[in-house]
């Protein structure tokens, strides 16, 4: 299947920034540039304080909402944590799963992630699935090691019928927030081996129409490039997406190839 049946995803990951009247003061400059897009998707994915007043000021845009992370159980004592429902109750449609900082700091395991990854699908979220490799493996040459690991450990019990809602994420650590940005030979290196794990779990047909976006400093400068690669469906944006301005250059790159994928 062509890379054209895939519709471009730009997601803003906010991370612990941005009170909610600075979320809505972002959002509002954002639906007044994108908020009728069509041929590509944008979401938002602010910190869970933010997600209503964000909702209310997205509404009527073409403009998605995304969590950062989620629990996988529905309710119950989890002090702290949020479930699939709350989310939907919120109007969010995506979350963000295992990004390398919830690896890295709340020690969460492919087990634990895979956990949250079925609970969004059974939840009617679509999960956006975080790999990538540490700078020490991939200068070890176990680049595609760690990738395989992460994607076998995260997609247990995810099937073909699952392939239209769920998103990888691939973000080599070492690019996320450093300046660093894997060059577009390296990335889709990296991504066309995941779609070739995805093919492996869900059948060729359904690991086509799964999107693997590229995250770790995408900016308006290097996306065009990132973004013409076969196996790239759009990007997982960190400090870019906390300006209206560097994030929207992105979405419009991504607009100005999407004419050549279709939808
Ligand atoms: P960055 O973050 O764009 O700031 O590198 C990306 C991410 O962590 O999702």
């Amino acid at each position: 299947m062509a890379k054209s049946v895939r519709k471009f995803l730009i997601a803003g990951n906010w991370k612990m920034n941005k009170t909610a009247s600075e979320a809505v003061d972002l959002v509002s400059e954002l639906v007044g540039e994108v908020g009728k897009t069509t041929d590509v998707t944008v979401c938002v994915c602010p910190p869970f304080t933010c997600l209503e007043s964000v909702a209310r000021a997205l509404e009527g845009s073409t403009v998605r909402l995304g969590a950062q992370n989620m629990h996988h159980e529905a309710s119950g004592a989890y002090t702290g944590e949020i479930s699939a429902g709350m989310l939907r109750t919120l109007f969010v449609n995506y979350v963000i799963l295992g990004h390398s900082e919830r690896r890295q700091y709340f020690a969460e395991s492919d087990e634990f992630i895979n956990k949250k990854v079925i609970a969004a699908l059974e939840g009617n979220l679509s999960p956006i699935l975080c790999v990538g490799e540490l700078l020490a493996e991939r200068e070890s040459g176990k680049t595609l090691e760690v990738i395989k690991r992460q994607i076998d450990g995260g997609l247990v019990g995810v099937t073909a019928a699952h392939a239209d809602r769920l998103v990888i994420a691939y973000e080599p650590v070492w690019a996320i927030g450093t300046g660093k940005t894997a060059t577009p030979a390296m990335a889709q290196e990296a991504q066309g081996a995941i779609r070739l794990l995805l093919n492996g779990h869900l059948g060729s047909a359904a690991g086509a129409k799964v999107r693997i976006l590229y995250g770790g400093s995408m900016k308006a400068d290097n996306a065009e490039a990132l973004l013409a690669q076969p196996d790239i469906d759009g990007g997982l944006v960190g400090g870019a997406s906390l300006e209206a301005k560097s994030f929207i250059k992105i979405v419009q790159a991504a607009q100005k190839q999407a004419p050549i994928r279709g939808r």
